[in-house]
């Protein structure tokens, strides 16, 4: 069959040559995300974003999402090759997200997928979200060492999963409710900032004093160790948020916005630190690697990073452009996974909203 490119392209064998080309493609929720990765190095990685038009509902529209996508993915494909130097043909296997995420939008990036690796008689892997924004992190500080532990946290999941060889995973714990991602965001709209609420509240928080206002740290008491050791809720603590600033605004009271923001912020970062060092500890596994949207949070980052310095851990955070949706993370799981022989997803392959985070592979 003949390359988009125009060129009749031969399937390729990688025996022996330099590390195959691949191309990830992200479409799981509100970014157009295009990567391309050779082995272990990011080529170019090109992201459209159709989260302003989103703001004004105060959370994702699936069916903007996915037209959204449509519209950005000839484009932003066509920026990512131009920019990395490379043609289509030059590809020489396809991964794309095939879940978890948002139905319509995940179908949107298969079906793009699927017509790519078709026309360019490739190989196509459809790989887990989740597991791609722990492996995106091979490709900032290298090959990850034969067992990770790995806290992804997002506005959908916060999970701690134990990897041996980079795509073999096993789940030791997640939120009981709402992801940390997504209590920033409720807490948020509570306080009356823009939507996504996380990065104002980062930033606000900045400016707070984080003891100001003793929030409860959730599944903490040696109650919950036996059951949800590596498990997390931040239900609780944002229902504590709600009916404190509730009983400022009863009672008349100007709400301290910088204070709750950094109290609020030091809860959830508290406990993910403290829960994640400690199944660390429990496992014996030296290396930590956070990822996922919410790892952008200046005071997660600057609590692990602390709090692993003091105990030995190895801490590997991406830069945040990393921790946010782009297909660099789905290409870094694609060459992972063609490196590994794995076998291509098969052809008839569907999107997985709820894909297992044990599942590399659909
Ligand atoms: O991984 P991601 O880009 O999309 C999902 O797969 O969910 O994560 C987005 C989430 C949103 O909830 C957003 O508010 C949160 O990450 N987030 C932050 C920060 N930057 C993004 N939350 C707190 N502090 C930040 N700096
Ligand atoms: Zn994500």
């Amino acid at each position: 069959m003949e390359g988009l490119s125009g060129e009749g392209i031969p399937a390729t064998s990688y025996a022996g040559r330099v590390a195959p080309l691949v191309l990830g493609l992200e479409t799981s929720c509100d970014e157009t995300g295009i990567g391309l990765v050779r082995g272990e190095e990011l080529l170019f990685d090109a992201v459209a974003s159709s989260v302003d038009e989103h703001a004004r509902f105060g959370g994702i529209i699936p069916e903007i999402a996915s037209r959204a996508h449509l519209e950005a993915m000839v484009p932003t494909l066509d920026r990512a090759l131009s920019e990395a130097g490379v043609r289509l043909a030059d590809v020489d296997a396809v991964a794309v997200t095939a879940g978890p995420g948002l139905v319509g939008p995940l179908t949107v990036g298969v079906a793009a997928a699927k017509a790519l690796a078709l026309a360019l008689d490739r190989p196509l892997y459809g790989v887990n979200h989740i597991i791609g924004h722990a492996v995106v992190d091979t490709l900032v500080h290298g090959p990850f060492p034969e067992r990770v532990m790995a806290l992804v946290v997002s506005g959908g999941h916060s999970s701690l999963l134990l990897i041996d060889d980079t795509v073999d995973v096993t789940e030791l714990g997640s939120t009981l409710d709402d992801a940390a991602g997504e209590t920033f965001d409720k807490i948020g709209r509570l306080l009356g900032l823009p939507y996504p609420g996380g990065p104002h509240i980062d930033r606000l928080a900045r400016e707070g004093d984080p003891e100001a206002v003793r929030f409860p740290r959730g599944l903490t008491a040696a109650k919950d160790q036996a059951a949800h050791a590596a498990d997390f809720s931040f239900s609780g603590l944002k229902t504590a948020v709600a009916r404190w600033v509730e009983a400022r605004q009863d009672a008349g009271e100007p709400i301290p916005l910088a204070d709750v923001a950094a109290s609020f912020s030091a809860a959830v970062a508290d406990v993910l630190t403290a829960k994640t060092i400690a199944a660390c500890q429990a496992h014996g596994v030296g290396t930590l690697v956070v990822g996922g949207g919410f790892s952008a949070n200046s005071q997660l980052r600057d609590m692990a990073a602390a709090r692993c310095a003091d105990v030995g851990i190895d801490l590997r955070v991406p830069p945040i452009r990393y921790c946010t949706d782009n297909g660099a993370m789905i290409a870094a799981l694609g060459a992972a996974v063609v490196a590994r022989d794995l076998p291509p997803s098969p052809p008839d392959f569907g999107v997985d909203s709820t894909m297992p985070l044990t599942q590399v592979l659909a």
